[in-house]
């Protein structure tokens, strides 16, 4: 017989029929004449009960100390309405076998475990509630991704994780070479001869798609790309990891205005989908990890999101009667302690902060008239602060070198970026969302390496 998810077992009567399902034992109850175990597949949250009558001799005493916590096993038998609470049917055993057995050391035991310590064996974490949620919310928020762009005619490019250019101009990347460290080619003068590297010069691993995928956009129109990033910023947050998954939408002939509309779109329908999707696993976060957080997200969804200027948001900030670590100043990047006081205390929702000062933000933003602030925008929401970061591009290609020369980069670089305003330049935008924010944003996590499958974070690349 073929095995069924359990997911799919549970959700169907109790007509005993027979059935075969396939799973590792979550706990055990042992007691005169019965023995009850759950066994869970991660089709879905719930276990699936299992009942063995000592009687029937289907399963000897020695198997039955063998059925541990952590075992594998297969179990044919009928399914049946339950007789005890909490589950719609379980399963009555006609056979059980232990198809892996568990040591006795199995470090998953029927308690709660702190989160630090779930990090320290993350190849068993998904095993656990939490895990498992999580891992079923990520995959359903990844499908509405492509869901939410391909219903509305997006194109998903495969941008490059190599790349010789960076994007941000942050210059946190992580280099890429072949060279031998222990024996590094040098020039006359003593520096690095890349030339000998693999590419011929220096390359790194990409922080963002966005180049790229304004390239595309300057062809096809409206594309996004999907993938891993990068960034070997040495911050230890619960909001930073060294390697993320970024989405990154870019549209031709749209402006700012656009921009948030389609982010505040995309945003809203995410919450959708999961909310509509995930509804055991969204009750089980509701319940134990951030209460209230269905409330909330369904809020979002229901409501339109606040826009501000970076200029409006100061001042809000400079009258504040808050003690802050760091004073808000006109020209700052808005820290943490900023983000959150404009989002939880001022609007209690989401806000869009737009026109940021030039210079705290990246090459490539449209320049606004007041030769100040530029056609940024970005996301905030409770909690987590930043989550979406975007703007209008420079589509004026004076203005746009100007702007790279004084930063100090080398536009002979870029010249292939530079084209796109040589031949056809369009108003274009777009923004990234970043994987794990939303994923944070909508389970409640409190820490972003508990949303990943295998962090990586300065020091931490176990697994
Ligand atoms: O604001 P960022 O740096 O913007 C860009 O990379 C642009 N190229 C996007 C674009 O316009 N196409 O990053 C975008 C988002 C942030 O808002 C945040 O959600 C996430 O990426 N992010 C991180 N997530 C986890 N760990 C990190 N170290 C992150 N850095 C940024
Ligand atoms: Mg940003």
């Amino acid at each position: 017989m073929n095995p069924s998810t359990i997911f799919s077992l549970l959700s169907s009567n109790g007509d005993s029929r027979d059935v075969s399902a396939q799973g590792w034992i979550r706990t055990k109850r042992d007691s005169k004449n019965i023995i009850f175990f759950e066994i869970n597949d991660g089709s879905c949250f719930s276990s699936m009960q299992v009942v063995v009558d000592k009687e029937s001799g289907l399963v000897s005493e020695e198997l039955n100390h063998k059925l541990l916590t952590g075992a594998s096993v297969t179990v044919q038998g009928r399914l049946v309405a339950s007789q005890g609470k909490g589950q719609g049917v379980e399963l009555i055993a006609d056979e059980v076998k232990l198809i892996g057995e568990s040591q006795a050391d199995y470090p998953l035991q029927k308690k709660r475990h702190s989160f630090e310590f779930l990090r320290e064996i993350a190849h068993l974490r998904p095993r656990t509630n939490t895990f498992g949620a999580v891992t079923r919310v990520r995959n359903a928020l990844s499908t509405a991704v492509h869901a939410f762009f391909q219903e509305r005619g997006f194109l998903w490019i495969h941008t490059p994780i190599i790349t010789g250019s960076d994007a941000e101009g942050a210059g946190n990347m992580f280099q890429v070479t072949s060279l031998n460290m222990d024996d590094v080619p040098r020039l006359k003068d003593g520096k690095i001869d890349y030339q000998q590297d693999f590419f011929g010069r220096k390359s790194h691993l990409t922080v963002s798609g966005q180049l790229q995928v304004e390239n595309f956009a300057c062809s096809m129109s409206n594309v996004y790309t999907f993938g891993p990033t990068f960034r070997a910023e040495n911050s230890n947050t619960t909001r930073h990891l060294s390697e993320f998954w970024m989405i990154e939408p870019e549209m031709a002939f749209c402006d700012l205005d656009g921009n948030m509309q389609m982010a505040e779109d995309f945003i809203k329908y995410l919450l959708s989908y999961v909310l509509n999707n995930c509804s055991e696993d969204m009750d089980f976060f509701n319940k134990w990890v951030q209460k209230g957080t269905i409330e909330n997200l369904q809020k979002v969804v229901d409501s339109s999101f606040t826009h501000m200027s970076y200029t409006e948001a100061l001042k809000i900030l400079d009258k504040a009667d808050t003690k802050w670590e760091y004073k808000p100043s006109w020209g700052i990047d808005l820290q943490a302690e900023h983000e959150k006081y404009l989002t939880e205390e001022v609007i209690g929702g989401p806000v869009t902060l737009t026109d940021y000062p030039k210079d705290i933000k990246a090459f490539y933003m449209k320049q606004n008239d007041d030769g100040k602030t530029v056609r940024a925008m970005d996301v905030l929401v409770p909690r987590l602060g930043e989550i979406i970061g975007g703007s209008q591009r420079e589509d004026n290609l004076e203005k746009l070198q100007k702007r790279m020369y004084e930063m100090n980069m080398d536009s002979s670089e870029y010249d292939w970026y530079l084209d796109l305003r040589r031949y056809g330049s369009v108003p274009h935008s777009g923004f990234g969302l970043g994987f794990e924010r939303i994923v944070q944003y909508v389970t409640g996590m409190q820490n972003i390496r508990d949303v990943i499958p295998f962090p990586r974070a300065p020091k931490t690349i176990s697994f």
